[in-house]
């Protein structure tokens, strides 16, 4: 009698171990035939004791190797069933030992933390920082800065012009007579005018921002980059006010090593025109390719304020004078860095900007 319900309970376990799919199955068929108190198996067990003294070895070993037996399966489902789980949770499983992935951390551009040191600068004495369009009217971009209509920097092949469905697209000036065709800005000089229309004189701004030129690429020339465009107008202003503040931003943010020297140079928005020249940094003035080894490359074009140009701000030139100037924002970071080929600021190369 025992001995069948033993076999019974075997064959039992046999089935219900097959249809067993997850580790809580497992376990509750475990509770229900090995749980001390009430488990199946463990009930046939203790009945072993009511049994003829004469049958209880004979039945006790059936009773050993019955459970025996479902231990073993039980063990064997579960590792099965383990490993099941293991694979599953392959990319969870939390393993200490291995080398943590690293956090990429993004950081400003080169350009974008040197702009803003050359506007702490500029602020600290007294300059606010102006915004103007990249995409502009030729009217601010060459007209209002004394740019006639004949000079080589308005031609096609040196400016973006922009045209739309094939048709050249104009802008319409305000107060203006005429339409103007729309050009990327070749220089940030376009805000001089904008900038006294909105806020007269006296004046004292810079404007930083992005410039356009079409041009063949080089280590010294790229189509797309930045400027810093300042605008100082006020009474009795003269170039020793200029050389003041040239002198001031190139000891700020490249400390005092470096010797400038200004020259005549020629530009339309100013009277009398220099340029502003920077002993080479790369080269310690010895001569490389970015200075094209003369031991000097051209930082900085400036003069004082053309009285076209200021007229055409609104600004009455026999009462005020003033000096504007502009230079490249890369210019200045490869002489700081000691960069030898500005494509290397527009290429995303993170190898570069990593660096800083
Ligand atoms: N706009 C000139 C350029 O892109 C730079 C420049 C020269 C700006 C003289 C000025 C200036 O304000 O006075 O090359």
């Amino acid at each position: 009698m025992l001995q069948e319900k033993f076999n019974k309970i075997k064959q039992e376990i046999i089935d219900e171990l097959k249809r067993t799919k997850t580790l809580e199955q497992l376990e509750d068929l475990n509770n229900k035939y090995f749980s001390r108190a009430s488990g199946e198996l463990t009930k046939l067990v203790k009945e072993i004791k009511n049994l003829a003294e004469e049958e209880r070895p004979r039945i006790g070993k059936i009773a050993n190797e019955v459970k025996k037996e479902a231990e073993e399966l039980f063990a064997q489902v579960r590792s099965t069933l383990g490993d099941k789980v293991q694979g599953e949770n392959k990319d969870k499983v939390f393993d200490p030992t291995l080398p943590g992935k690293k956090q990429a951390i993004g950081k400003l551009h080169v350009l974008t933390q040197i702009r803003r040191e050359v506007e702490e600068v500029f602020l600290s004495m007294g300059f606010m920082v102006v915004d103007g369009p990249e995409l502009e009217s030729e009217w601010y971009n060459f007209e209002a800065v004394n740019v006639p209509s004949w000079h080589p920097a308005r031609d096609m092949q040196d400016t973006f012009y922009i045209k739309a469905n094939g048709k050249r697209q104009m802008a319409k000036v305000e107060g203006g007579e005429e339409n103007y065709k729309l050009v990327m800005r070749t220089h940030t000089s376009n805000v001089q005018v904008r900038a006294m229309e909105k806020y007269g004189a006296p004046i004292r701004c810079i404007v930083p921002g992005r410039v356009f030129r079409n041009e063949a690429t080089d280590a010294r020339h790229e189509h797309t980059f930045h400027q810093v465009e300042g605008l100082m107008v006020d009474k009795d202003i003269s170039i020793a006010n200029f050389k003041a503040v040239m002198d001031a931003i190139i000891k700020a943010i490249l400390g005092p090593d470096f010797k400038t020297r200004i020259r005549p140079g020629f530009f339309p928005f100013v009277e009398p025109g220099f340029e502003v020249d920077l002993s080479c940094a790369l080269c310690q003035a010895k001569g490389c390719r970015v200075c094209k080894n003369t031991g000097w490359v051209e930082f900085c074009g400036a003069g004082m304020v053309h009285p076209n140009v200021l007229k055409a701000g609104g600004v009455d030139p026999t009462k005020y004078s003033g000096f504007a100037f502009g230079f490249g924002l890369e210019r200045l970071a490869m002489m700081r860095y000691g960069i030898n080929d500005i494509r290397l600021f527009e290429s995303g190369d993170l190898r570069f900007l990593g660096q800083f």
